[in-house]
């Protein structure tokens, strides 16, 4: 008997359909032994959790449930078998109160060679408290651990995860191409060392949009070899603002470039705009920067380009940056200076900052004018610019 036709086009759209509604294969951290009380180690159920999605041969979801999970230090390496892996995250995850612990791994939670992983929500509680508190009294103590970092990666999306108290950075991402975070949000104390809120390097392709950082270091600080840069939309404060740098420690160092940074609120920040190379030999450079729309609310140093970092007094010979800065724009920057000097280029004496633009820039230093310095600095102004420019 021969099978009318019609018959084998519906059994192979049936089949079609079928393979397309079949569920992703979802990998639940408490079905594979996590515990929410946020006191018993589930740092295994993660693991296995990871070595399921990543093995799996198309796109797969690790869910977390709402609930406290304690883990230990992890790395999700790549290279995996698919290029879709979400991680759905309705909880917190902890870690070890004891900073002994996880303090000289380097990175809490690390993600190493891994392309297309999506991270939605979540809390990660770094519990950094205690080392702050160890290092603020000058104690010795390990250096901690950053809580989350991407390193050699691709396709990553972060969209309204939250990280607390973390005991070093919050998030970095190192070596990196086409980076997406939006809705993030960071706090820890404002006398917490070295917690950067984010800070990225070598990387190309990163945006950040709708950030609200509160920490003890850079809101945001960008390093050697980082470009195509784009943030939007960012509330800073306390914090010591947005950085590029510090850039120019090493003779041989790749360069910043193309960083737009647009509608920032800096709030009793120590630094509004900053950029900071150190005082010696590199042939790193920084250029094509636009800082565009921001409010300052008491920022101590609102617009701050500084080629002299030195912080030991050493190593920095006659105190000349190498570091060629060239084509950086501020534009439409209003508000309060807390200190006098409002807008401040302290630029190499070997390599003069170049192409600086000024278009309208309003800041006031208690209700009066403030003041403006340029060294080695040249440029232009647009617009209404107070402090008067010093270009
Ligand atoms: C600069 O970076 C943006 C992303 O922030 C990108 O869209 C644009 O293509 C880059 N420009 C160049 C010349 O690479």
């Amino acid at each position: 008997m021969v099978m009318p036709m019609n018959f084998l086009v519906l059994l192979v759209l049936f089949m079609i359909s079928f393979s397309c509604v079949k569920a992703i294969p979802t990998y639940n951290v408490v079905q594979l032994g996590a515990k929410t009380d946020g006191r018993t180690d589930s740092t295994k159920a993660f693991l296995t959790a990871w070595a399921n999605a990543c093995s799996s041969d198309q796109p797969a979801v690790i869910y977390v449930p709402q609930g406290r999970y304690l883990i230990g230090n992890v790395q999700f390496s790549g290279k995996c078998n698919n290029n879709h892996i979400m991680i759905r995250i309705y909880g917190t995850l902890v870690a070890p109160s004891d900073y002994n612990v996880i303090g000289n791994s380097g990175t809490w939670i690390m993600f190493e060679s891994v392309i297309g992983i999506t991270i939605s929500g979540g809390t990660l509680d770094g519990q950094g408290s205690s080392l702050w508190a160890c290092k603020n009294a000058g104690q010795n103590c390990p250096t901690g651990a950053s809580t989350l970092g991407f390193s050699n990666s691709e396709n990553i999306v972060i969209s309204g995860l939250k990280s607390l108290n973390s005991q070093l950075f919050h998030i970095y991402i190192n070596g990196c191409q086409n980076v997406n975070m939006r809705g993030v949000s960071i706090a820890a104390a404002s006398n917490s060392p070295n917690t950067d809120g984010i800070h990225v390097q070598l990387s190309t392709g990163v945006t950040i949009r709708r950030a609200t950082i509160k920490t003890g270091d850079d809101c945001i600080s960008i390093g050697p070899g980082a470009s195509n840069l784009w943030f939007e939309h960012i509330i800073c404060g306390p914090g010591h603002g947005i950085s590029i740098g510090s850039l120019g420690k090493d003779s041989q160092e790749q360069g910043v470039q193309n960083v737009t940074v647009k509608t920032v609120t800096f709030i009793g920040t120590q630094n509004g705009f900053r950029i900071k190379t150190w005082g010696r030999q590199s042939n790193g450079f920084v250029r094509g920067v636009l800082f565009q729309g921001a409010t300052m609310v008491n920022a101590y140093n609102p617009i701050v380009i500084d080629q002299n970092y030195c912080p030991s007094q050493s190593d920095c010979p006659g105190k000349v940056s190498g570091v060629k800065i060239n084509g950086v724009t501020y534009s439409n920057i209003y508000g309060s200076s807390a200190s006098e000097v409002a807008v401040k280029f302290d630029c190499s004496s070997e390599y003069p900052c170049s192409d600086i633009r000024l278009e309208n820039v309003q800041l006031t230093y208690q209700n009066q004018p403030a003041v403006s310095s340029c060294t080695n600095a040249a440029g232009t102004s647009y617009g209404d610019v107070k402090p008067s420019s010093c270009l």
